[in-house]
């Protein structure tokens, strides 16, 4: 009796375990095969190195999901896969080499030192190229350095800068209809308060701090009964377009900064929004006509929640406390889900006194245009690329 229930749990053992084995075998081979055909592409590489990027991309997404599905089955599978990994990141190591020799489309433009950049040149993607997103792999690692500008201006504001045209923006307080166009942050610099700029007044009220300036466009809320995006041609004066979000509950996206219902964000990319329901939620918006595109339920509470920036499809979420600490980046939600929890940076701002109120990043500068309680801040950031570490999810 005993004797034959054991015998039956040792075959059903059995059979998983040459399951698994089997499934590893499947695994390896078809990780081989990849591999050798990748290599094989290697030599060709400098007329497709575009094309690569997408394929390793899907090649990576499959093989996780393979070894998602073994990594629940066996343990020892674990340490087994290990040795793929390294075949995958001796690859992706080869990759880098190669990118290096020959840059694919970067999603940013370098700059070494806290400097200004010329307006860039190249024309703007078109707007099919959206998941080319994925092939910028640069993940935020820390602060290098900061460097305050000035003090100007009331409590909470912005100031960002176009990542295309070079001009600076200043956004006084959290609700009115007019703002300043500096040529460029030395020109700011130099300015006692505004005396500097060119005032441009829209023709409606904005409010918050989720402005976006992007290309010559100005992106931003309007809070009335709806929730209105509008788009507005800093040199034309005229507003281009508007859309009514579909957020029913205005709650602010941020709860230490209630003004901000939306935080917007501009960039190669297009558009994205940040708004809460419940936790924070992200869109992603064409920016030539509007339209939601894609819309994600980011795992980031908006509780002590005061800003965020998003660099390379991956959202930082700052927290701070009240009374104000140290702001923090305490939650990361990448919209391709190359990110893992394990790789996903954690890290503080240098000690300040506080709060932000609103954090832009340009990817040409690679640093963050803060305003921390009525001083304009740069945070200027050390980036490292996203290693997309295969492993087994949690157990639930
Ligand atoms: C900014 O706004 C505050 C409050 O509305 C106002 O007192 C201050 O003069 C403004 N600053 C400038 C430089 O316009
Ligand atoms: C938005 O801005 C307008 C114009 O300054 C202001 O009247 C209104 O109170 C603001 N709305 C909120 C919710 O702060
Ligand atoms: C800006 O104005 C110029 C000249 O009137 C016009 O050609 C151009 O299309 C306008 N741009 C936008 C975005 O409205």
């Amino acid at each position: 009796m005993k004797a034959g229930f054991f015998f039956s749990i040792l075959l059903s053992l059995l059979a998983q375990l040459s399951l698994a084995q089997y499934q590893y075998q499947a695994l390896m081979n078809y990780l081989e095969s990849r591999m050798t055909a990748i290599e094989e592409r290697i030599s060709v590489w400098n007329e497709q190195n575009n094309r690569y990027n997408i394929d390793l991309k899907k090649f990576r997404l499959q093989a996780t999901d393979l070894l998602e599905k073994l990594g629940k089955e066996h343990v020892k599978l674990q340490e087994d896969l290990e040795g793929a990994k390294l075949q995958v990141d001796r690859v992706e190591r080869e990759m880098d080499f190669m990118e290096t020799k020959h840059p694919p489309k970067p999603c940013v433009k370098a700059a070494d030192k806290i400097v200004e950049q010329k307006p860039v040149v190249t024309e703007r993607k078109k707007k099919d190229e959206f998941f080319e997103v994925s092939v910028c792999v640069d993940l935020v690692s820390n602060i290098r350095a900061m460097k305050i500008l000035k003090r100007l201006g009331s409590t909470k504001g912005v100031w960002t800068k176009d990542a295309r045209t070079a001009k600076v923006y200043i956004f006084n307080g959290t609700s009115d209809d007019t703002l300043y166009e500096f040529k460029s942050v030395k020109q700011l610099s130099a300015s006692s308060g505004m005396s500097k700029s060119k005032q441009i007044t829209l023709p409606s009220a904005w409010n918050g701090t989720g402005h976006a300036v992007y290309d010559g466009f100005l992106y931003y809320i309007t809070e009335t009964s709806e929730l209105k995006v509008n788009k507005f041609h800093l040199e034309n004066r005229s507003l281009v377009d508007n859309a009514v979000l579909p957020v029913q509950e205005q709650v602010s996206v941020y709860s230490l900064n209630p003004e901000t219902i939306v935080d917007l964000i501009a960039d190669e990319e297009g558009l994205w929004a940040l708004y809460a329901i419940g936790t924070i939620n992200l869109a992603k918006m064409d920016s030539d006509t509007l339209d939601i595109e894609h819309m994600w339920e980011t795992s980031c509470s908006r509780i002590n929640a005061e800003a965020a920036f998003f660099v390379c499809g991956t959202l930082y979420v700052v927290y701070n406390t009240r009374p104000p600490s140290r702001a923090k980046v305490q939650c990361v939600f990448d919209v391709n889900d190359m990110v893992t929890p394990e790789e996903a940076p954690l890290f503080y701002f240098p000690r300040r006194f506080g709060t932000h109120s609103s954090l832009k990043y340009n990817p040409v500068e690679k640093q963050v245009y803060a305003w921390d309680d009525g001083y304009q801040i740069l945070y200027r950031m050390s980036l490292k690329k996203k290693l997309f570490a295969i492993m087994p999810p949690p157990e639930e």
